[in-house]
């Protein structure tokens, strides 16, 4: 989610756009489009969508597992850049969102490399776990809704291969990562992304590295 990096200057961030290799035009089709949309700050941000794309390619993935489909920013890009034989598992729940996404991975030709899940995420992770994908996926990312993170991250781990990698976006929730909460219903997602984020610095099952990018993205390599 967020499309403009939370901790840089607006300036700063068309600065590294400026400096960076440019989208495929449908990919800014595709982000012109979602920013008319009465949700369109959810989409993710197009460093991320450029991080992840070439993590995707620095290790040969194959196998993408997205939970957080949206208008399909990342999951079309991430269709674009995977081989031919890689394929893409999206989970979400909205039908109006991911049909816009359908939409484009039609135009851009990547259709055939994704299955849409459109039920609760966590009942997708569960049935691909039980159908026998523990250790299928090199890359996830998780970009839903926050309260099961902490059970996302655990899925993920079963269901990644080792030197896998985890994307986490939004841990540092617009910034109020470190502010003081306002609500009983803040204090409690502020909460669970505190010790979610603090847990991770001491699982021996992984390396993690969270960077200010987008509305922070962590990164977590399976060991
Ligand atoms: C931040 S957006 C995802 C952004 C997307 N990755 C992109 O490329 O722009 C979050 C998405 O998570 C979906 N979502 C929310 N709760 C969910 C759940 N329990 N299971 C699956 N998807 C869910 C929403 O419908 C929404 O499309």
């Amino acid at each position: 989610m967020s499309t403009q990096a939370s901790v840089f200057s607006a300036e700063l961030s068309t600065y590294l756009d400026s400096i960076n290799p440019p989208e495929h035009p449908l990919l800014a089709q595709l982000g012109h489009e979602t920013a008319q949309h009465r949700k369109g700050h959810m989409t993710i941000a197009t460093q991320q969508v450029q991080l992840l794309v070439w993590l995707a390619r620095l290790i040969q993935a194959r196998f993408y597992l997205e939970i957080g489909v949206f208008t399909g920013h990342s999951s079309t890009a991430m269709a674009m850049a995977l081989p031919d034989n890689g394929h893409i598992t999206a989970c979400d729940i909205n039908v109006t969102y991911t049909d816009i996404a359908q939409h484009y991975w039609r135009l851009a030709g990547v259709d055939h490399k994704i299955s849409l899940h459109l039920q609760p995420a966590l009942i997708t992770l569960k049935q691909l776990l039980a159908e026998g994908h523990a250790g299928h996926y090199d890359l996830a990312l998780i970009d839903a809704d926050k309260p099961p993170t902490a059970h996302y991250f655990e899925y993920c781990l079963k269901l990644v291969r080792p030197g896998g990698i985890i994307a986490i976006d939004n841990v540092l929730l617009q910034g109020r990562i470190t502010q003081e909460p306002t609500s009983t219903r803040e204090t409690d997602s502020l909460y669970m992304m505190r010790q979610f984020n603090a847990s991770l610095k001491q699982d021996e099952r992984i390396q993690v590295l969270t960077l200010p990018l987008g509305d922070g993205l962590t990164l977590i390599q399976k060991k």
